[in-house]
């Protein structure tokens, strides 16, 4: 989402009477504004996986560690874990967006085996069972990008956010976060609603979770660049 294209989204999600959900479907569904997909994973995630691989190593090699993007758009972070040899799952809220990330995912050349795309919505846990059944309850890696900016602060959703991070990621697992957008006047309406360093620290310390690493990314998305930081939360 860049800041030239962000009032458009903000006027529609200003429209609404609240039912956000309901506009996050429509626009996939209409498919033709989505300006936040960059149509690749940010960089910044793509090196941090490679200068500290002990991230997404498993302790043994019988092991095979699973990962979870939630609000993964078309599904480029799932497939780059996967590409590392994670068994990746994307979970959208949108029907249309899994469609799409099925389809991106084809041209991938990745074994099928390794990602997984699903409908649901991260703030209840049907969508790990059912039809999904054998869907992990906890993960080994979850990754938030352009997730936690998209909930309205105004509507409570950053505490259930941060509750719900603390159920998806398996006791020693970690939660990455590519912070953004920090840059952002604090009184400006989203989405991109804006974040800070502080608030990530207040909402995840609070449900058990401590910091590991905070890192300037060597590289960036050009909507984040020189203000994202990546941070990698331990469960404890
Ligand atoms: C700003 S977009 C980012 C998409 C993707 N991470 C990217 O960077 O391309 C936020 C995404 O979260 C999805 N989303 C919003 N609320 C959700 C929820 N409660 N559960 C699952 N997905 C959700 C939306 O459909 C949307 O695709």
């Amino acid at each position: 989402m860049s800041e030239q294209e962000a009032p458009t989204l903000q006027a529609q999600f200003a429209a609404t009477n609240g039912d956000h959900q309901s506009l996050w479907k429509a626009l996939w569904d209409n498919g033709t504004y989505l300006p936040w997909d960059r149509g690749q994973s940010s960089p910044s995630l793509v090196d941090l996986l490679n200068d500290h691989p002990s991230l997404i190593t498993p302790s043994s090699s019988s092991q095979q560690l699973t990962a979870l993007v939630p609000g993964c758009g078309r599904g480029y972070d799932v497939l780059l874990f996967a590409s590392h040899g994670l068994k990746s799952y994307g979970l959208e809220l949108s029907s249309s967006a899994v469609t799409a990330a099925r389809e991106n995912a084809k041209t991938s050349g990745l074994n099928p085996e390794l990602h997984t795309f699903i409908t649901g919505d991260f703030f209840t846990k049907n969508w790990q069972s059912g039809e999904n059944s054998g869907t992990p309850e906890e993960f080994d890696v979850v990754y938030d990008y352009t997730f936690l900016c998209a909930m309205d602060p105004s509507q409570g959703l950053r505490e259930k956010w941060a509750d719900r991070m603390a159920g998806l990621v398996k006791k020693g697992g970690v939660l990455v976060c590519l912070e953004f957008p920090l840059y952002k006047d604090l009184e400006l309406p989203g989405p991109p609603w804006p974040l800070r360093e502080e608030i990530y620290k207040g909402l995840l310390e609070n449900v058990g979770f401590v910091r590991e690493m905070y890192v300037t990314p060597r590289r960036y998305l050009e909507s984040g660049e020189g203000s994202d930081m990546v941070s990698v939360w331990r469960r404890q």
